[in-house]
């Protein structure tokens, strides 16, 4: 959809000659661990009824054609004959940070040439360097950027986003992205998720003053944001130069107070034990490149789950990539999602970061798209209604231009996305 284009409403949708329909349902709730992660619960030539922005009927081709309700009312719903191709639930990005007005290109090159990351962020690039784009924007102009980007992702198969504030770090900047996020979800057909990450960054005029900016995040904009309803979640980047583990259960304990659910950024740069954090339950606990063994049981035996972005080890030039296999032994419930943002991982699409997380992370084909949808509808808390193919559920749906499902994190690089149906609404992206 462009920007600004009214909202299509939802009509009858008749998929049919689906190759492979992978409908992920499992007979037992709960995301998927250990071995559950690798079954697709796949039906061969397939088709599904969305009626009224949800999925009414799911089974084989054979099956719907003898359905009585359908032979009446054939001529009344909109069939889509899918070629044989793969159908699948529409993923959960559920780690992005999409409000922002600019590429970071300085910092691509100092990085390029051979500066860190965290060096580069403490020399004033690095998340500070996206400030002032926000803080200037207008909110039209960063809802416009927004919408934009959610029509990429719609394009590569996405239909849920988790969208986090985060580059505005003022009080008015960070409701100002909030409220941006809220205006381009009500013009988007897909669902969008928000979050608030005050806790991002210290910006620089809090410089040495970190308890300061704690305080503003907890006292004044955490209260604003739960009673304006701004967002669904509260996150908080804890990490070696940014917030510490003390400031980041400070802040958990604000949001929990305040009666927000929680989700954070751990491990990325260096460890922070886990046990403390897992108290609060958080809904996921995101990167995770550092963790302590003595967590992986903790971490196991809860229902947070563990939230990989790939894309983040490969635009950093990093060699090092979160351990998958040792979760996943673990019985770690595990999720992928793409952590779009400007400065550490450019991409929006979930079929790169599920392709990285197979060369580098040795997850599965099977793997990677469990965690790309149950198991990221579990992390956004949402899984009642969205991650898998499943009478009742939301009517979100992708269907790529492929015979086998392992193809979609075989062909990186390229879009085999040939059309996405969010909330029952056939997006025109693709080729359907
Ligand atoms: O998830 N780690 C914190 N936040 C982002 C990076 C943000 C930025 O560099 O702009 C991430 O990688
Ligand atoms: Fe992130």
């Amino acid at each position: 959809m462009t920007p600004g284009a009214a909202m299509p409403r939802a009509p009858g949708l008749f998929l049919i000659n689906i190759g492979q329909l992978l409908t992920l349902r499992s007979p037992v709730r709960g995301p998927r661990r250990g071995s559950s992660l690798s079954e697709l619960g796949i039906i061969d030539d397939a088709a599904v009824l969305c009626l009224g922005g949800k999925i009414v009927s799911v089974g084989t081709m054979k099956n719907a054609l003898r359905d009585p309700w359908l032979k009446k009312n054939r001529k009344k719903v909109t069939e889509i004959d899918c070629g044989g191709h793969v159908v699948l639930p529409g993923f959960i990005d559920s780690h992005t940070h999409p409000v922002f007005a600019n590429p970071r290109l300085v910092d691509f090159e100092k990085r390029i040439a051979g500066t860190s990351y965290e060096k580069i962020a403490e020399g004033g690039g690095g998340i500070r360097a996206s400030i002032n784009g926000v803080r200037s924007a207008t909110k039209s102009a960063l809802t416009d950027k927004l919408l934009r980007a959610l029509g990429d992702m719609a394009a590569h198969g996405t239909t849920t986003v988790e969208a986090k504030s985060g580059y505005g770090l003022s009080f008015d900047s960070e409701m100002k992205s909030l409220e941006a996020i809220r205006s381009a979800a009500k013009r988007w057909a897909g669902t969008v998720v928000p979050t608030f990450l005050g806790a991002h960054t210290v910006p620089p005029e809090y410089r040495g003053r970190s308890r300061k900016y704690v305080e503003l995040v907890c006292k004044e904009m955490i209260p604003t944001v739960v009673k304006r309803k701004l967002a669904q979640f509260a996150d908080v980047f804890c990490d070696r130069g940014t917030f510490s583990a003390e400031e980041s259960e400070e802040i958990f304990r604000a949001a929990l107070e305040n009666g927000i659910a929680l989700r954070a950024h751990m491990g990325q740069l260096s460890e922070t034990r886990l046990e403390p954090f897992l108290r609060f339950k958080p809904a996921s606990l995101d990167h995770m490149d550092y963790v302590n063994k003595d967590d992986f049981a903790a971490l196991a035996s809860s229902d947070t789950i563990a939230t990989f972005v790939p894309g983040a080890n490969y635009f950093l030039g990093l060699s090092r990539y979160p351990e998958a296999r040792r979760f996943i032994e673990a019985g770690i419930a595990v999720a992928l999602a793409t952590d779009y943002n400007p400065g550490s991982s450019p991409t929006l699409s979930m079929p790169m970061a599920m392709s990285l997380a197979c060369t580098h992370m040795k997850m599965s084909p099977a793997e990677a798209i469990a965690a790309a949808t149950i198991n990221g509808a579990w992390a956004v808390r949402m899984a009642d209604q969205k991650g898998s193919v499943e009478a009742g559920k939301d009517a979100d749906l992708a269907v790529f231009a492929v015979g086998d499902y392992r193809e979609i994190p075989y062909w990186f690089g390229t879009n085999r996305c040939a059309g996405t149906i969010a909330n029952g609404v056939l997006l025109g992206n693709g080729s359907l």
